[in-house]
């Protein structure tokens, strides 16, 4: 008999991979992605990211439900029976911690961007009520981030709508969001698509995407790729797990839905590039080094030039603002069930709360950096990039790169192909040494590459 999750289990396979797509989806696609494009230069990243969702993030993204799915329980505590059942060291139980660090940090910056969103949406509201229009984007974004009580406003606000749902545990609240709002922002974004196609810049902003030039590359560079491919398909810390041990037995492969999730993931973000950047081109701004202000300084000028713009920057800033409403719930599920297991389910709110409370006074950090102390230096970067790229480029592909091995060499074969039966015995032979030897060194190279 399979067991089932005392956190309640998803109605159905379509609830797993809307909720999955809703994690992956998120400001990772279309906040992030146009802009680390900018900055490392264009088509050269972007075939280095997509290589890294191929050879190392689809895989992962399999090995991580298949884990969850068989362990039913929170990260750490999944790790650990299956670690006992193998007879292998307990020490692998260290994948559960780094994601639960991961997520905090993650999530205490991502609520801050998130609140961006927030502020944007409001914007666009006060607009349509008869409001100033936004004709200097560039200095309205100044203005926000030159406002740590703004900020911080914002950042509340969205981390009590991440606690709320939460709270509520995984089948309420979530259903809704992803079932109709996703769907809503995927047609917008391919009406920005269209938009973009009347501009004249399409086949210019099509290049600056697709077209490699590949003396921009760096180690750096292949790093950010790698670090990208982890955030956006939310790899690396436990959240695909913890959302797999939600996942019904009967009738889903794991391997179809670990290709629909990553298909989707990856046309959002190719989407949301196609859109961003004709706008970027046509307004004569430079594509490269756009850094993390790249949409919200160039799509309001495509907004406040385009017929109804005012609706469509309502629109896209709200379902963005949804977007990433779905994703942070993911990052705060896996501690909070961990701390549901420990401390007795009706402990649920208050585990949500803490742990986001937590996130929320690290995103202060974040806060500052934006303003009064921009000066300050980690490593050459802010305090928000820092934060940034230790849980995106480093723990991310650590914790992805164990979670590969646990998978390929400490899990047995028979636990492997009970999960993924309908795997036919080629591709999974493919799967394991994807596991085991490809996606490990991959992950590996990378991370040496940069660090020496
Ligand atoms: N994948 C999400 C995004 O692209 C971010 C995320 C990362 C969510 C890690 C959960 C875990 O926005």
């Amino acid at each position: 008999m399979d067991k089932t999750s005392i956190h309640g289990m998803w109605s159905s396979r379509l609830m797993f991979i809307l909720a999955a797509t809703g994690s992956a989806v998120g400001l990772g696609n279309i906040w992030r992605f146009p802009y680390m494009t900018s900055d490392n230069g264009g088509g050269a990243f972007v075939l280095v990211y997509l290589g890294c969702i191929l050879l190392v993030g689809l895989p992962i993204l399999m090995a991580e439900i298949l884990i969850g799915r068989h362990g039913r329980v929170s990260p750490i505590n999944t790790l650990r029976g299956l670690a006992r059942d193998s007879g292998v060291s307990r020490h692998w139980v260290a994948i559960g911690w780094i994601g639960i660090v991961a997520g905090i940090l993650i999530l205490s910056f991502y609520s801050v961007v998130a609140g961006w969103t927030l502020h944007y949406t409001f914007l666009y509201l006060k607009q349509l009520a008869g409001g100033a229009a936004i004709t200097d984007p560039g200095a309205t974004f100044a203005a926000l981030l030159g406002d740590p009580l703004e900020l911080t406003f914002w950042h509340a606000l969205f981390m009590l709508l991440t606690v709320a749902v939460v709270a509520l545990g995984v089948e309420k609240g979530l259903e809704r969001a992803v079932r109709f709002l996703m769907p809503a922002l995927f047609v917008l974004l391919l009406m920005l698509v269209v938009y973009g196609m009347t501009t004249g810049f399409m086949g210019q902003a099509a290049a600056f995407l697709f077209k490699p030039d590949w003396s921009v590359i760096s180690g750096g560079t292949f790093l950010s790729a790698m670090g990208q491919a982890f955030f956006t398909l939310s790899l690396g810390m436990c959240t695909m797990m913890t959302y797999g041990a939600y996942l019904p037995r009967e009738g889903v492969s794991i391997g179809r839905v670990g290709i629909a999730v990553a298909l989707t993931d990856t046309s959002v973000a190719l989407l949301a590039g196609l859109a961003i950047f004709p706008v970027v081109l046509s307004f004569g701004i430079d594509p490269a080094g756009g850094g993390p202000g790249l949409i919200f300084t160039s799509l309001p000028l495509a907004f406040e030039s385009m017929p109804f713009g005012i609706v469509y920057g309502l629109a896209f800033f709200g379902l963005l603002a949804v977007a990433a409403w779905t994703s942070s719930i993911s990052l705060l599920e896996p501690a909070t069930a961990f701390l549901v297991e420990k401390y007795g389910v009706a402990s649920r709110k208050r585990a949500a709360l803490g742990i986001a409370g937590l996130s929320w006074l690290l995103g202060l950090l974040s806060v500052l950096s934006l303003n009064l102390w921009s000066e300050a230096r980690i490593l050459d970067r802010d305090i928000m990039t820092f934060i940034e790229f230790i849980a995106n480029d480093l723990m991310l592909p650590l914790g992805g790169l164990l979670i590969a091995l646990f998978a390929g060499w400490a899990l047995n074969r028979t636990i492997l192909r009970e999960q993924l039966s309908d795997m036919p015995e080629a591709l999974f032979t493919a799967w394991r040494w994807l596991m085991r030897v490809v996606a490990p060194a991959l992950v590996l190279i990378v991370l040496a590459r940069a660090v020496l």
